[in-house]
């Protein structure tokens, strides 16, 4: 059967950068920024983001388009033997990472609500901070949304490839950063303002430690789509022609970019209205309410900003249910419509607990972490970065001709030789000592 293809290379690229920008970008990279001191923290994340980032996506897309296959089929088609653990191992961490970030992909949608009621329009930090934690804390309501977003995400895969990913990525994007620089803007005239700039932009060495490395690695990957076959299974409806380290550049600049524009708009804010910068994964939730107290028209830029968010979450969130999707079809033979059903219905069960621990079931705790932790710890910090680990080696040594072959046209030979040294030892080494360190 012939495999789908993209309408056009700048389909690819948008539906790259919608799996790429979404909560990552706008909810964890602000409060994983803050939390690790600001500015230190900014560049190590850049610095990974061009580096690792750019040589393991396009190794990702390579490694797609080559095989023709998604994250299992492409490691099975060019190696066999071991090497496929590395794509169950993706699809494991899809499923996961799915179960949270559906539940945090139904905050959005309550804060859509909240928005239209007029129950958040205040600038008053404790009344925020209050209607957020008894929000996540309350044992139906947050489950009730969860629902709500695993079924959005599975509709939009039940719709297929291009219609669903495609169309609804055209129009997000920009209409993202208009509404960002917007907010941005009134963010920086509010008086105190600028401390948070200063903040978020300015590196203090003294923080900088094992722990923030491995958040800036994990957050790098995490917000990339990397390690999970993701690009991989975009790569693999690339056509021929297409370039593909101009799309890898395309899809880091705009997800960068978006990581840095959303620090922009909560960090000065935090500052300005006395947040702690500290308040983990409410940040985002608890501050731009308070900006959009002080803009006329607020109660309709809050709308619109909880709907985009709730977009730019629904493009990352399909892409994780369609990896898992089309590993149940390629490898258990389902339907479309039974596989994808299926393991909607696995993530929600799975976020339950997730959304529960942030609430009642919050004195539960596995290695000193409430599950919620527990599974961003797992993906991000364990899973991810070992998976790209793997994925280096795997191109340094094993499927470098077939890697090479994809890039090289046009490409002088010393860059390839150095992107495969990168990938034979650096990168591996790099990550390898980060997730060392850490511990
Ligand atoms: N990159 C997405 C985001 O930032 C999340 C994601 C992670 C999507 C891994 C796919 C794979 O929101």
């Amino acid at each position: 059967m012939a495999r789908s293809q993209w309408g056009s290379r700048l389909g690819f690229i948008l539906a790259a950068a919608g799996s790429a920008i979404g909560l990552g970008a706008i909810w964890k990279f602000p409060y994983v920024a803050a939390t690790n001191g600001g500015g230190a923290f900014l560049f190590i994340y850049l610095g990974i983001c061009l580096t690792l980032g750019l040589v393991l996506m396009l190794s990702e897309m390579a490694l797609g388009r080559a095989s023709n296959a998604g994250a299992v089929g492409a490691f099975r088609r060019l190696a066999g033997g071991f090497w496929p653990v590395i794509g169950y191992m993706g699809v494991l961490v899809c499923f996961l990472i799915l179960s949270f970030y559906s539940v945090v992909g139904g905050w959005t949608i309550a804060y859509i609500g909240k928005a239209l009621d007029g129950s958040i329009m205040t600038a008053d930090a404790k009344a925020l901070g209050g209607i957020f934690g008894s929000f996540i804390s309350h044992p139906l309501q947050p489950l009730a949304y969860h629902a709500g977003f695993a079924l959005l995400t599975l509709a939009v895969v039940v719709g297929g490839v291009q219609k669903g990913i495609e169309g609804l990525s055209k129009f997000l994007m920009p209409a993202l950063f208009v509404l960002m620089l917007l907010l941005i803007a009134r963010g920086l005239t509010l008086p105190g303002a600028w401390d948070g700039v200063l903040y978020f932009v300015t590196p203090d060495l003294s923080k900088v430690s094992g722990a923030m490395l491995v958040d800036a690695l994990g957050l790098a990957f995490f917000s990339l789509s990397l390690g999970l076959g993701i690009m991989i299974t975009y790569g693999s409806y690339v056509d021929r022609e297409s370039n593909l380290l101009g799309s890898a550049l395309w899809v880091i600049a705009l997800t960068v970019a978006t990581c840095f524009l959303a620090g922009l708009m909560v960090l000065p804010a935090v500052f300005a209205f006395g947040f702690d910068p500290s308040a983990g994964p409410g940040l985002t939730f608890i501050t731009m309410p308070a900006v959009f107290a002080h803009l006329p028209f607020g109660q309709l830029f809050a709308v619109m900003f909880f709907c985009l968010l709730l977009l730019a979450a629904l493009t990352s969130s399909v892409s994780l249910l369609e990896v898992v999707t089309s590993f149940a079809i390629d490898e258990l033979g389902l339907s479309r419509r039974t596989a994808a059903c299926g393991m909607a219905a696995g993530i929600f069960l799975l976020g339950i607990p997730a959304s529960l621990s942030l609430g009642v079931w919050g004195d539960f705790l596995v290695m000193g972490m409430n599950f919620f932790d527990l599974l961003d710890f797992l993906t991000s910090k364990l899973l991810m970065p070992l998976g790209e680990l793997l994925l280096a080696l795997f191109v340094g040594w094993k499927a470098w001709p077939v890697v090479r072959g994809e890039l090289s046209s046009g490409r002088s030979p010393r860059l390839m030789r150095c992107m495969r040294g990168f990938c034979m030892a650096l990168a591996p080494a790099l990550i390898g000592w980060i997730m060392v360190v850490s511990i």
